[in-house]
């Protein structure tokens, strides 16, 4: 592989710092930009915590996770990540603002650098196009919590480099991760899968057929799922949920991928799930109880 040695992450919430997590759990020295120091703070503070909890649980060393810690560093500047090899954007699911950062980046970073996207819906060639330099674009795209979950979608489009798709894809193997080939579509192959699934789920709840504890109970027990729809919807965000399912419809012009009406009221009420305390369960107490919607 191409010898990668520093990495940088573009966006430190629950995504980015997930990466950045990973990428310096990995060795890497890794840098991670967001858009002003509290962001930064929040974003290293979690992993903080994160990595603290497997301190306290006797599964990492206390110095790995002081080692790890001082190969990371936060900043709010984008030139501090022109010496990085691969660049993985984890911003928010919005083509302009990701392009505008890949078009400064591009001006900043040497020929080599290779530009990673870990969007959720939107295509590669779609960012790639916006640079000078389409065929070292590629998707990275990891899943949710990303220091757990093995996965992640490699994604070359038509203008991808044989030997950056596979540089790309010997470095998420090396972050411990079990990389998937994807062709360049949006939503690739989990979410082409699962956001017709998710969006199925609420119609079957707006349309009566069982209660939310029952329709998540039902594909727990029923399918092995570790969660249930409407806890993993909570999980991923129904704002995030009801935006790529927005990007996924105006790709294909399929019903199967638009939101429901109550997934867009939820939206428009601030019901995003567990990040805001409220979505199809309530989080407010002890226990999650599911929330009277329909
Ligand atoms: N961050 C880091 N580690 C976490 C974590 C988090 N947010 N949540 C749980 N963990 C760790 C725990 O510390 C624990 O580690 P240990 O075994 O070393 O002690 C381990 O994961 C298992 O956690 P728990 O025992 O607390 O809970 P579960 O066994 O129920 O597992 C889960 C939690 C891994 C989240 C599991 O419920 C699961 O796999 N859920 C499905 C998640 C999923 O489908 N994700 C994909 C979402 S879609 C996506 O991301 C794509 C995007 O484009 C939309």
């Amino acid at each position: 592989m191409a010898e990668i040695k520093r990495v940088g992450v573009l966006g430190c919430g629950l995504m980015g710092s997930g990466i950045a997590q990973v990428a310096a759990a990995a060795g890497y020295d890794t840098i991670v930009r967001e858009v002003n120091d509290e962001v930064v703070q929040k974003g290293i503070g979690g992993i903080g915590k994160q990595l603290g909890k497997q301190v306290e649980k006797g599964k990492l060393a206390a110095e790995d996770r002081d080692a790890l810690l001082g190969r990371l560093k936060g900043t709010t500047s984008l030139e501090e990540l022109k010496e990085c090899d691969i660049i993985i954007e984890a911003i928010v699911e919005n083509l302009e603002l990701k392009n505008e950062i890949w078009r400064t980046l591009d001006g900043l970073c040497p020929p080599h650098t290779i530009f990673a996207s870990n969007t959720s819906s939107l295509t590669i060639a779609d960012m790639a196009a916006a640079t000078k330099r389409p065929e070292r674009m590629v998707g990275l795209h990891f899943f949710n919590p990303v220091p757990v979950m093995k996965l992640v979608e490699v994604v070359k489009t038509i203008a991808t480099d044989p030997q950056v798709f596979q540089t790309a894809f010997d470095f998420a193997k090396s972050l411990g991760k079990e990389p998937i080939v994807c062709k360049d579509n949006s939503g690739f192959v989990v979410n082409l899968l699962l956001v017709p699934y998710m969006m199925d789920a609420i119609r079957a709840l707006e349309q009566g057929v069982a209660s939310i504890e029952d329709i998540d109970k039902g594909m727990r027990l029923g399918t092995g799922y570790p969660m249930g729809p409407f806890v993993l919807s909570d999980f991923v965000g129904l704002d995030t949920l009801d935006k790529i399912g927005g990007i996924m419809f105006h790709e294909y012009k399929e019903k199967r991928y638009a939101s429901p009406p109550l997934l867009k009221r939820m939206v428009s009420l601030g019901y995003f799930g567990r990040k805001t305390g409220k979505g199809f369960y309530d989080y407010s107490g002890d226990e999650p109880r599911p929330m009277p919607l329909v």
